[in-house]
Parts: C-alpha cells; structure tokens; sequence
C-alpha cells in the first residue's frame, strides 16, 4: 500500500487512506463537548496538522503512541487546513518502515555542499587548525557520527534527515559572506567557523531520529555545552582558553532573547545567522505548503506568497 499522498490528501473534502506516520506524540485538549486529540503526520520534511474529534478512534493513538498507522482522512480548514482523521489503525504489515517516510538530504549531497563552503571560508582566512578541531570534534565517538544524520528540528526547519548538517551548512555560507563583509571579523574567523559548528550539536543528544530523545529536558544548549568540556583540552592546545571560553558563550547565548542572552559578540552574530537562516528556511517551506498562497507568521499576521520554484 502507498503512503498517504498528504498534500494532495488535505485538500477541502478530500477523503483518502493509507499508511501515515505519527512521529510525535500527539496531545489532548479539552474541547467544548469532549476532549480531542491533535497532533501532525510527518512525511519528508512536512508535517500536517490532524485532528481526532472521538475518544473511540484516538484511544489507539494513545495506546501505541508515535508509530506508522492506517488512517483514513477528510481535508478540513479552520485557521489553516488540517487533516480530520475518521478511522485510524495499527499499520498491520512490515513493508514500511519510519525510514520510508524520513525522505532526507543525500549524504552525497551535504558532504559537496560542506566541502564547497570549507574551500569558500578557507579563501576568507579560516585555518587548517580549524578544519582539524572540526574533523576532531565530528568524528568524537560520543556523536556516533550522527551530525549528518539528525534533523535540526522536530517541528520546525530542517526537520529531515541530514538537517542538521545542512542548517550548519547554510549558516556558514552567511557567516562567509559576513567575513567578506566586515573584513575586521577575519581575525575571528576560526572562532566563528568553530563556533557555528557547535552552536547546536547538542541537538545530537536532544534529539533522536527527529523525535525527541529520552533526556530532552536538558536541552542541546546545555548538551553542547557538556560535549565541548569533552575537548576542552584539544581546543586549548590549539588555540587558548579564550578561544574555548568564547565557543561556549555561543553554544550558550545563540537563541538571543528566547533562551541565555548572548555575552559576547561571537553569540550575538551567530544568533543572527541562525534567526535569518531558520526563518528563511521556514517562510520558503510554508510557502511551498500554503495552498491558497497566503501563509500566517506567529508575528506578522498574513503574509502574501512570492513567486518560488516549484519543488
Ligand atoms: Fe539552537
Ligand atoms: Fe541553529
């Protein structure tokens, strides 16, 4: 059986079925008769807003969990379209697995587009001290070489396999315009470089196969944190404690006024890159979904489509 064809099944009216994949666990709220379930079905990259309305069908959705189901479903739209979910069920085979509904960025892919923006920075003055502590740190065994592999989100931007690696990809290509911008920043540029690789490691610990991993809790500012103190020593043989010290204020201060303010002007410019990458990121992928091109910003209200390429 097919897996759910999810955008062409959310259109108004529309009734389909087919395998879906639950990759997060759905909440209960409390409606004005009875409770209902809301949650998302996630398929490459997407996730599309669903809603059970009777305890008699989400009550198996409460029992298993996230997993891979049978779900039959209507298009509905209030506030943005969503998928009202009229029959659900345990996927019976072992055909599909979570893999087949990952989709992801090829591992070819990431690694050209990381070995071309090495050779950019190199240009701007990054040095091969630094392309050895980034190889160094990657390849540490407490990553299980997952910085390739992990999204960078679970319900926002770059929530594919290889997200991570491409988000960090993307910032570096800003940082290096930065660095030809403002050529003063080039006495720097190890340390951002650095810096912007570690910004959201811990998202390896926080994360697992873009769900969220066991200790979640402690957050991937915290992880990135504690995995630096792994090389501690290996970045000050290198460089100095300055160095050291500065990479964790990134690690640290990089969501700005949501999370530790920055200290330093390292975390300040790398919690710019990151805002103007995540939200671009964000804004073309909502575009691409919205049909009927207007798309709603938590902060702007309404927002009119631009003309994009069609994926
Ligand atoms: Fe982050
Ligand atoms: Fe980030």
């Amino acid at each position: 059986m097919d897996i759910l064809d999810l955008n062409q099944a959310i259109e108004k009216g529309r009734v389909s079925r087919g395998p879906v994949l639950i990759n997060n666990k759905p909440d209960l709220r409390s409606g004005k008769r009875d409770d209902y379930m809301t949650g998302e079905f996630y398929l490459r990259g997407q996730t599309f807003p669903f809603r059970i309305w009777d305890k008699g069908i989400y009550d198996i959705v409460i029992e298993y969990g996230p997993g891979i189901y049978i779900a039959e479903t209507v298009g509905s739209e209030f506030n943005g379209p969503y998928l009202t979910v009229r029959g659900i069920d345990l996927y019976p085979g072992s055909d599909l697995t979570r893999n087949d509904f990952m989709g992801g960025i090829p591992r070819q892919q990431l690694m050209d587009s990381l070995e071309d923006i090495k050779r950019r920075l190199t240009a701007t003055g990054v040095s091969d001290t630094c392309w050895e502590l980034v190889n160094l740190a990657l390849a540490q065994p407490a990553l299980e070489g997952r910085f390739f592999i992990e999204g960078a989100a679970v319900r926002h931007h770059d929530n594919v396999i290889g997200g991570l690696a491409h988000h960090t990809t993307k910032m570096l290509r800003i940082l290096s315009a930065l660095l030809e911008n403002n050529p003063e920043l080039q006495e720097s540029a190890d340390l951002l470089t650095f810096s912007v690789f570690m910004h959201d490691i811990g998202k390896i610990f926080e994360y697992r196969d873009l769900d969220l991993s066991e200790f979640w809790f402690s957050n991937h500012r915290v992880r990135g944190i504690e995995f630096l103190a792994e090389i501690r020593d290996e970045i000050i043989s290198r460089y100095d404690e300055v160095f050291y010290r500065q990479t964790q204020s990134v690690i640290a201060g990089h969501h700005g006024q949501y999370g530790d303010r920055p200290t330093t002007v390292a975390a300040a410019i790398v919690h710019y890159i990151d805002v103007l990458e995540s939200q671009t990121t964000e804004l073309v992928r909502e575009q691409l979904n919205a049909p009927g091109g207007k798309i709603r910003h938590p902060d702007f209200g309404f927002l009119q489509e631009i003309p994009t390429i069609e994926e």
